[in-house]
C-alpha cells in the first residue's frame, strides 16, 4: 500500500483526481467504481471543473457505485442515485445508461446482487474509489463480512447508521438495510484509491493499514491488493 499524507482536504481532493482524470484521458472507455459519502465530494468537484474548464470527456466510461440503501427509491433525495447524480453525473457528459448503482427497492434482492456481479465480472474496474467507516466498512461491508463475498444485501451496524445520520432528518429515518458490492468484488479492482480524513478516521486507517488481515476490520483486506494508495490527512494518519 502506498501512503500519502497531505496537509489538507482540498490537498487530497487535487491530488486523487488528477490520477482519476488522467485515466481517463489516456483510456477514453475506462471503467471506474465509484463511492458516496463525504470523502469522495471534493474529487468529484476537481472532476467536474477540469471537465468544464479543460473539456475532459466521460462520454465513453462506464461507472459502478460501490453501494445503495434498501428500500428507498432512486429518486429519494438521500439515495445514493441521487447523490451521484447532484455531485457528479449531472455535471459530466456520461452517458446514463454507462451508470450502473444497485437498485435498492428491486422486489428480487438475489437476482439483483447476482446481476450486478456478472456485469462486474464482464468490466473489470480500472480505478476504485474508497472512503472507511469508522468501523473500517468499505462500500457497505460491514465487520465481519467474509472476503471472499461478492455483491450481497447487508444489514448496516448501528454505528454506520448512527455516521449516516447527518445525511438524514433523524435516525430513524435511516435504512437499516443497503445493497452493496463484496469485498471480492472490490479487490478484482486494477487500482484502488481510498480517502479518509479526521480524526474520527485514525482508528480504522490504522487498522486498515498496520493491522492483522482479518475480517472485523474489512478495509485490512485492502492489503492483500498490491496497488492501493491511501490518501489521508494528518488527523487520519495521527496513529500510524
Ligand atoms: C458510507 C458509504 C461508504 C463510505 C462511508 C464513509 O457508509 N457506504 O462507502 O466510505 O460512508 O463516509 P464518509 O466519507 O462520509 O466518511
Amino acid at each position: 500500500m502506498e501512503i500519502k499524507v497531505f496537509d489538507s482536504y482540498e490537498e487530497i481532493s487535487k491530488a486523487a483526481s488528477k490520477i482519476i482524470i488522467n485515466q481517463v484521458k489516456n483510456k477514453p472507455e475506462s471503467i471506474l467504481g465509484l463511492a458516496t459519502g463525504s470523502s469522495p465530494l471534493g474529487i468529484y468537484k476537481e472532476m467536474i471543473q477540469d471537465h468544464k474548464g479543460n473539456n475532459t470527456t466521460y462520454q465513453n466510461i462506464t461507472t459502478f457505485n460501490l453501494d445503495e440503501y434498501y428500500g428507498i427509491k432512486k429518486t429519494h433525495p438521500k439515495s445514493y442515485h441521487y447523490f451521484m447524480k447532484k455531485n457528479l453525473f449531472n455535471h459530466i457528459d456520461i452517458k446514463k445508461e454507462n451508470i450502473n448503482i444497485p437498485n435498492g427497492v428491486s422486489k428480487e434482492m438475489d437476482i439483483e446482487c447476482k446481476e450486478y456481479n456478472d456485469k462486474l465480472e464482464e468490466h473489470q474496474i480500472d480505478i476504485q474509489l474508497l472512503g472507511i467507516g469508522r468501523n473500517g466498512h468499505i462500500g457497505f461491508n460491514e465487520p465481519g463480512t467474509p472476503f471472499d463475498s461478492t455483491t450481497h444485501q447487508v444489514k448496516l451496524d448501528e454505528k454506520t447508521r448512527q455516521d449516516n445520520e447527518r445525511f438524514f432528518d433523524s435516525i430513524e429515518e435511516v435504512p437499516h438495510y443497503a445493497i452493496t458490492m463484496g469485498i471480492k468484488n472490490i479487490l478484482q479492482s486494477k487500482r484502488i484509491i481510498l480517502i479518509a480524513t479526521g480524526k474520527c478516521k485514525a482508528d480504522a486507517v490504522y487498522g486498515m493499514i498496520r493491522g492483522p488481515i482479518d475480517i472485523n476490520c474489512p478495509a485490512s483486506s485492502l492489503q492483500m491488493h498490491d496497488d492501493v494508495t491511501v490518501f489521508v490527512d494528518k488527523a487520519a494518519a495521527s496513529k500510524l
